[in-house]
């Protein structure tokens, strides 16, 4: 079974021998526009209790783009690609994009994926981090860039646009999306695929009131805090409609933590989750905690520790949901907006059962485009 298939699948059948022991294998190592000029100050980092933050003064981004950070969203990449089957992306884009962006594209490894794999696109990647590398596919370039400003690309540009774990990191997804529609070529299509960040289980495992639990709602709650929600996955869908998108498919996916899957497929993404999830707890929670809940480095550092100490234990059979969102600009001029245009929830061409229970068994060239 796949992980395409589990979305199928009533549970993920757990592997019983799983259960005794903690994951040991990590346990021990475990402006007004976006073309601002250029300066110093962007690039001079700022640092938190010995992490690394992008210095980016028009949008304030809670994770640091230091080494560890970095690797951590390398490993994001290989479990989310695993996720989809080996594939980059599900939207239906043809096999020659011309015009392609990755927007917060973190170390940039999709993008250069993107190229690689597309040797007839164009691909820019953009962040608010100069944390790509300098060797890069020949088609393939790097932005520092704050999407939530003006969009200066022209009108029309892309034919494909991708978005990827942006959760709790944008204020206003409406002006985004519509930014990017202005930006697209009638026919594009834009892809979105954001993980809601609420640990669960289906089994019990991981219940009310557990740790677990308790960091997904202290990380929901600061999100809306913030104004920069984390449940930007499950409104994905509503709001690309209410930008005018069409052929809007949403796709959820059940994402195990841990080897506890007996299926193979699954329980090898559920050790690079784990990893990813382990690796990625203190760049979560440090700025997060210290600047939205004045919380003491001891406190969040006993949180974390809980936290680790919950995601190494074999026995919880905890999962978070990852949504695939892709549509389409039409191929018409107008711009039809659809009727909910508060991006609620609605029904949806929803394939996964994720609703079923887990049962146990780069030197930016930037977009500031240097004087
Ligand atoms: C969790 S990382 C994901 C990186 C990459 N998309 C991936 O999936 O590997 C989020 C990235 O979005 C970037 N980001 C956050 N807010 C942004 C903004 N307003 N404009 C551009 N990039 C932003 C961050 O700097 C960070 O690199």
């Amino acid at each position: 079974m796949c992980a395409e298939d589990q979305t199928h699948a009533a549970e993920i059948p757990i592997d019983v021998n799983n259960d005794n022991d903690r994951d040991s294998s990590f346990e021990e190592e475990l402006t007004t526009e976006s073309t601002t000029s250029l300066n110093d100050s962007i690039l001079n980092y700022r640092t938190l209790h010995g992490r690394r933050y992008h210095n980016f003064k028009s949008s304030e981004y809670w994770g640091p783009n230091d080494e560890s950070q970095n690797e951590q969203l390398d490993i994001g990449h290989h479990m989310l690609t695993l996720l989809l089957g080996g594939e980059l992306f599900l939207a239906p884009i043809g096999h020659h994009p011309q015009n392609v962006i990755d927007v917060g594209t973190g170390t940039g490894i999709w993008a250069m994926d993107f190229a690689d794999k597309f040797p007839s696109a164009q691909v820019v990647g953009t962040d608010l981090s100069g944390i790509q590398p300098n060797w890069v596919p020949p088609n393939c370039k790097f932005e520092l860039d704050d999407a939530q400003l003006e969009w200066t690309f022209p009108p029309e540009h892309f034919d494909f646009v991708h978005l990827r774990c942006l959760m709790g990191s944008i204020k206003d997804w409406p002006y985004i999306y519509s930014e990017i529609y202005r930006c697209m070529k009638p026919g594009g299509w834009i892809e979105h695929v954001d993980m809601d960040i609420e640990f669960k289980s289906d089994d019990g495992s991981v219940g009310e009131g557990h740790i677990m639990q308790r960091w997904s709602k202290t990380f929901i709650d600061c999100g809306e805090q913030m104004g920069r929600t984390f449940l930007i996955g499950k409104q994905a869908k509503g709001l690309l409609e209410a930008a005018g998108f069409v052929n809007v498919v949403e796709k959820k996916y059940k994402v195990p933590v841990g080897s506890w899957p007996s299926n193979k497929e699954l329980k090898n993404i559920g050790q690079y989750n784990l990893l990813y999830c382990v690796q990625g707890l203190e760049g979560w929670a440090l700025w997060i905690l210290t600047t939205i809940l004045k919380w003491s480095y001891e406190e969040i550092q006993v949180f974390i520790a809980q936290m680790r100490s919950a995601l190494l234990r074999r026995a919880n059979h905890s999962y978070y949901e990852v949504y695939v969102v892709y549509g389409q600009k039409p191929e018409g001029k107008a711009k039809e907006v659809a009727p909910n245009s508060e991006g609620e929830e609605e029904p949806s061409e929803v394939v996964s059962s994720a609703d079923a229970p887990l049962s146990a068994g780069a030197a930016p060239s930037t977009n500031e485009r240097v004087p």
